[in-house]
């Protein structure tokens, strides 16, 4: 199989921020506990005219414009989330009439909660094989805020909404991302019912439990991946982990003496943005100049399903 790169990345992420503060006013918690447990600090909400579907379309024009790639050469397009405007029209069928993709292409929604991206990554390797164009439009997006329970302390100070996109490129003779990929089927743990079962379709979580699964997924993830890459510590040049407590990512950090300029954290600013989180973090790399071309990432998630995944993508 021919492997895919990244070739440009973008994001669309709301104006409204939400700080701890704001949130000491609306339940028993305090700036303190939420940084020091989560290393949150804020999170964006969208408000006011921005939508779902005004954040994934910037995050998908903005990835276009990095790579250079006008919407026609676009040969699928995947979203990635647990969150659409709505459930019909998929969020990529809409992202088709927004940006002008062509019509003769799958698009197609993909929920795997905060693994999603990871699992759209891989779907996208499958369908370029097969397909004549060689690009491919591939978005994580969440608007997460509709879905909290403002009344649950455990859970409504962890989530943001945003949306990050990645166009890829498949070529003869480059890498596949080798994606390693799991689920275990878990109703309790963390559950976002549909509509149809419950009459308020909120986010429950059993924090310390589903900790202790990511604490074990990420280094499962890593290890799995540079087993079936063949691949070292010193050949990886990023390390993106899904951002869902920073904790969880220091754990992996000192697990494999990952250095400083390897590895990076945003949560501090968005919180969980889920399905959004790792290609909000790409998309911030890339601006920054941490990751281009050439560079090497290894990206981990993990999260609701249960779910968890890796893959080891490269920038074209
Ligand atoms: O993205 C999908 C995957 N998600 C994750 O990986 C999330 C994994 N879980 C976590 O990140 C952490 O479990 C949380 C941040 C959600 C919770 O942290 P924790 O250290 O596991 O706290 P806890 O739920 O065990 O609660 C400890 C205490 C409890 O009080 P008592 O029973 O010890 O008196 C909670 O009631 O902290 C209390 N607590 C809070 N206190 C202040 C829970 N939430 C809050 C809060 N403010 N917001």
């Amino acid at each position: 199989m021919n492997g895919i790169k990244i070739r440009g990345t973008g994001r669309g992420v709301p104006a409204r921020t939400v700080t701890n503060q704001d949130l000491e006013r609306l339940v028993d918690t305090s700036d303190e506990w939420i940084a020091g447990r989560t290393g949150i600090r804020t999170r964006h909400h969208c408000a006011a005219g921005e939508t779902f579907t005004t954040i994934t379309a910037e995050a998908a024009r903005r990835a276009l414009e990095d790579a250079g790639i006008s919407p026609d050469r676009i040969g699928a397009c995947i979203v990635a989330t647990v969150t659409p405007e709505t459930m019909v029209p998929s969020a990529a069928c809409t992202l088709q009439r927004e940006l002008g993709l062509p019509e003769d292409i799958p698009c197609f929604d993909l929920s795997a909660a905060c693994t999603g991206f990871l699992f759209a990554l891989h779907t996208m390797e499958c369908l370029l094989n097969a397909s004549p164009r060689k690009f491919g439009l591939v978005v994580g997006a969440e608007n997460l805020s509709r879905c909290i329970d403002w009344t649950d302390r455990g859970t409504c100070i962890l989530f943001g909404d945003g949306a990050g996109a990645a166009v890829v490129e498949c070529r003869e003779g480059w890498p596949s991302i080798s994606a390693v990929m799991g689920c275990h089927g878990s109703g309790e743990l963390l559950r976002l019912p549909g509509p149809e079962t419950e009459n308020h379709s909120f986010i429950s979580m059993e924090g310390t439990r589903v900790f202790k699964f990511a604490v074990e997924a990420v280094p499962w993830c890593v290890d799995q991946m540079l087993k079936k890459t063949g691949r070292t510590m010193e050949d990886i040049d990023f390390f993106v982990f899904h951002q869902a407590n920073a904790r969880i990512i220091d754990l992996a950090v000192r697990k494999y003496h990952i250095p400083p300029e390897k590895y990076y954290k945003n949560i501090a600013e968005y919180g969980n943005t889920s399905a959004a989180s790792i290609p909000l973090v790409l998309s911030e790399l890339r601006e920054q100049g941490k990751i281009g071309p050439g560079s090497r990432i290894l990206a981990v998630g993990f999260g609701g399903g249960l779910t968890w995944g890796g893959c080891l993508v490269e920038f074209a």
